[in-house]
Parts: structure tokens; sequence; C-alpha cells
């Protein structure tokens, strides 16, 4: 079966790509990363990464693109800080030991990661020779399957998160829209919340030129899908389908709301923006709300 024109439902091929990025969170440093850093993520982020340094001096936006890999985390993992979430959960979470180092941190809150479910029998049997907290759990979990986070619940009052990081750009059009509605869905059941992901508008990537393409040949050759012809073609297409899909207050975070992005290796070239959407608190969640 030809994958690029007829992927599986869940896309498991994308789920190479989480032992990239497991291999960056490592070689960046993140807490606990080393983990799930292995001899194949290493094979598949490393030669990206170098090759990228390669570049930078002829073709600074493509250039930056492995190193903005750091940024994005990092924003990632910050902006959940902020939100000081009683539950948080991130969907496609890969080989992302975010989860764990938060809840580690803040014992009174529950953390979710979910995947698919080879990837969730990877990332166990890596997490059997480690201390896991009791506040983190790790679910089979697929966005575009039924019943995402069916078992979920929490208290009226809870501040309520989710995520995807590096996964609804590896969609189509289509999927992006089953997925984020069933992310929509979730918030509403829980009584409302905030969501954040990573968009790669296709006006931002084309300004990268020969070496973008290369680049996204390259994720193409791992993934087995045509990603430039299903990204969003900018932000106001992105935002728009977010709002078809049930969120409202849909927004690109702003640079002075991204930590430290002042330091970012050539920010005004990285390749994604980051998009927070919120699902409003049902009225019973508000009410009380206005009552405390
Ligand atoms: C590029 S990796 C990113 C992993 C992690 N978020 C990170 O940033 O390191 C994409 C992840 O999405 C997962 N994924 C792909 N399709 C999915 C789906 N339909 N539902 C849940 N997870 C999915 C893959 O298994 C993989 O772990």
């Amino acid at each position: 079966m030809n994958h690029a024109k007829h992927p599986s439902a869940g896309n498991p091929r994308v789920s190479l790509t989480g032992y990239a990025t497991a291999s960056a969170w490592a070689h960046f440093g993140f807490e606990y990363a080393d983990w799930f850093d292995s001899r194949r993520g290493r094979a598949l982020f490393l030669p990206m990464h170098y090759g990228c340094r390669a570049l930078r001096p002829i073709a600074p936006a493509a250039g930056a693109f492995s190193e903005s890999l750091y940024w994005r985390h990092r924003w990632f993992s910050a902006w959940a800080e902020a939100q000081a979430p009683n539950l948080a959960i991130e969907i496609g979470a890969g080989l992302s030991t975010r989860g764990i180092a938060h809840a580690r941190k803040h014992p009174d809150m529950h953390w979710v990661d979910y995947d698919l479910a080879d990837m969730v029998a990877a990332r166990r049997a890596r997490l059997a020779k480690h201390d896991v907290p009791g506040n983190y759990t790790l679910e089979v979990g697929d966005l575009l399957g039924p019943g995402l986070g069916g078992a979920l619940r929490t208290s009226a009052d809870a501040r309520v998160i989710a995520m995807t990081e590096g996964v609804t750009d590896y969609l189509d059009h289509a999927e992006k829209r089953r997925a984020w509605r069933a992310i929509a869905e979730l918030l509403a059941r829980l009584g409302g919340g905030r969501y954040l992901l990573e968009v790669h508008p296709r006006e931002r990537i084309d300004t990268f030129g020969m070496p973008g393409r290369l680049l996204f040949d390259a994720l193409r050759r791992i993934s087995g899908r045509d990603l430039r012809e299903q990204l969003c073609a900018n932000t106001d297409e992105a935002i728009a389908m977010l709002e078809d899909c049930g969120f409202t207050r849909v927004r690109v975070l702003p640079e002075d709301e991204l930590v430290d992005a002042a330091h970012a290796p050539a920010p005004a070239h990285r390749a994604f923006v980051l998009i927070e959407a919120c699902i409003q608190p049902g009225p019973d969640v508000a009410r009380r709300e206005r009552a405390r």
C-alpha cells in the first residue's frame, strides 16, 4: 500500500519522527530526556541537526530549523507551567519527558500522555527501569479514533490544558479537523480549558526556498506524507479551522509571551507559530467560578 496516499489510521509512521525529537530533546539537555535517547533517534536527528548547522551561513532560515525545535519544546513546557493546570493532557507525546518532569515538580496535579499503541508500548518498555511519579499516566489514545480521553474525570473548577507538539501538521486537512474537534469535545466535556499547538504555515515554509524543500522532502520520506501539501496556507486559515472545530479566542502567541524568545537563534525565521485556543467553561462551571 502507498502510505503517502493511504495513510493508516493514526498514521503510526509519524511515530518514527518521535524517536528523532526524543534524541533532539536529549541533545538539547531537557530534563530526563536521556531516558528516551536511542541510536535510531540519533541516526535521524543528528544528520539533520548538523546539516542545518552547515546550511546556516548560506540559508539562515532553513539552517535554524533544528535549533528552533529546542525553542518549540521549551515554549510548550513554559506555557504548561504558566497555566498551572490541575489536569494536563498531551496527545502524541511520543518520547517526550515533559509530562514526567512537570508531574514530578507539581505533585498536586495530574498529567496524562496519550499516543498510539506502538509508541506507548515503546515508551512503557523504556519507563520500566525508571521511577515515574504517581500523578503521571500514560495511555493509548488516537486523535483520530473515537472516545479520546473518555476515562478522564476532573472537578468542575479544575484548570485543564491540552497540547499537541509536532503532531497535527502531520495530518491532512480533514484529519486536522477531526483531531481538533476531538480535543475541543474533550475539553468541553471536562468543563473548558486551553489548547496549545504549533502550526507551520505553508507561506512561511515557502520563504525557506530550496533548503526548506529539501527538509520537507526528508520529512516526507520519514513520515510517508507530503507534509507541505497538508499544511495550512497561513495562520488565518489555521485559526479559522480551529474556530470551526469549536474553539474560541484562538490566537497566535506573541513574541513577548514566549520565554526568552529574544535569545532564540534566528527566531524571525522560525518555521512555526504557536497557537493557543480556548474552550469556554460551560454554564455550570462559569456559575461556580463567579460564586468563588
Ligand atoms: C513528531 S512526534 C512528536 C512527539 C512529541 N510530541 C515530541 O514533540 O517529541 C509525533 C507523535 O505523534 C504521534 N501520533 C501520530 N498520529 C497520532 C494520532 N492519530 N493520535 C495520537 N498520536 C499520534 C506519533 O506516534 C508520535 O509519537
